[in-house]
């Protein structure tokens, strides 16, 4: 399987080689690709550098911060044009180690799955470094998600991902609307709703050491905001299912 591994980057510049180091080690036969918007601490030329020295890896500069969700939709276009087969999300900052990555794609490798999630929130996996006030954002977070989606993920909200690219070709991705970590969310509902098959494998999240994490007010605003209205069309949609259903029940019983 061909695989593209996608690293959207902001202020990255003393994050990138390490990751991409990290990377080239655990996956070697994967290409990169750093999504970089403009980064003011010049983490695009850094990107530029790595690139001129593996062949392997290469650089998609777009031209200003417009969010995680359209720095991916960017990246998935340009992968899924190229042909590869699995394109893979993972953070600039080492968050996610990618020596769990090799384990992700194993699981991506049974026809069965569709798309795998990197968990913390599932036997086995875990947070280092967490302030206590973003474990309970994200538990949170996946609680309102999974009373309102219903959906049988314990990390819907997680940036580690693998997908098959015939999942992101069936999920609608034209239509996305999500700009900021609510993205993730976004494709893990529209996973769902395509009837796909998601499997959680466990990693350890851990803290970034260096720069500062992106996660702001509005990225937890439009998340609450999205996330609600789903839940509602979806509740709702539900309800009528059930009334029909129960019309249809009353005039068999005639
Ligand atoms: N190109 C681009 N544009 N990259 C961005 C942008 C953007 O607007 N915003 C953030 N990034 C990059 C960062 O440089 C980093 O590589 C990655 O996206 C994740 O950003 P962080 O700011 O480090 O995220 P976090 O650690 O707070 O949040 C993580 O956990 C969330 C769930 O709890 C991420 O993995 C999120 O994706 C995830 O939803
Ligand atoms: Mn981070």
């Amino acid at each position: 399987m061909r695989t593209l591994v996608l690293i959207p980057t902001y202020n990255e510049r003393d994050n990138l080689p390490l990751v991409v180091e990290r990377l080239r080690r655990a996956v070697p036969e994967a290409d990169l690709l750093v999504l970089d918007d403009s980064s003011p601490d010049g983490t695009g030329a850094v990107a530029d550098a790595l690139a001129a020295a593996d062949p392997q890896v290469r650089v998609l500069h777009r031209p200003g911060k417009e969010g995680l969700g359209a720095a991916y939709l960017a990246g998935f276009a340009r992968g899924l044009d190229e042909g590869y087969d699995v394109l893979v999300e993972i953070d600039a900052d080492g968050s996610h180690p990618p020596e769990t990555l090799p384990a992700m794609l194993a699981a991506l490798a049974d026809p069965a799955v569709d798309l795998v999630i990197g968990s913390r929130w599932v036997p086995g996996g875990g947070i280092v470094n967490w302030p206590l006030h973003r474990k309970a954002l994200s538990l949170g977070g996946n609680l309102y998600i999974r009373l309102l989606l219903g959906m049988p993920v314990r990390d819907a909200t997680a940036g580690f991902r693998a997908y098959r690219a015939t999942t992101l070709r069936s999920i609608g991705l034209q239509d996305v609307e999500s700009l900021g970590y609510c993205f993730q969310t976004d494709l893990t509902w529209r996973t769902v709703h395509a009837g796909l098959t998601i499997r959680e494998v466990p990693i350890t999240f851990v803290e970034r050491e260096i720069g500062d994490s992106k996660m702001s007010g509005d990225i937890v605003r439009e998340s609450m905001l999205r996330i609600t209205r789903w839940g509602l069309t979806y509740r709702r949609a539900q309800v009528r299912e059930r009334l029909a259903a129960r019309q249809v029940e009353r005039w068999e019983s005639l």
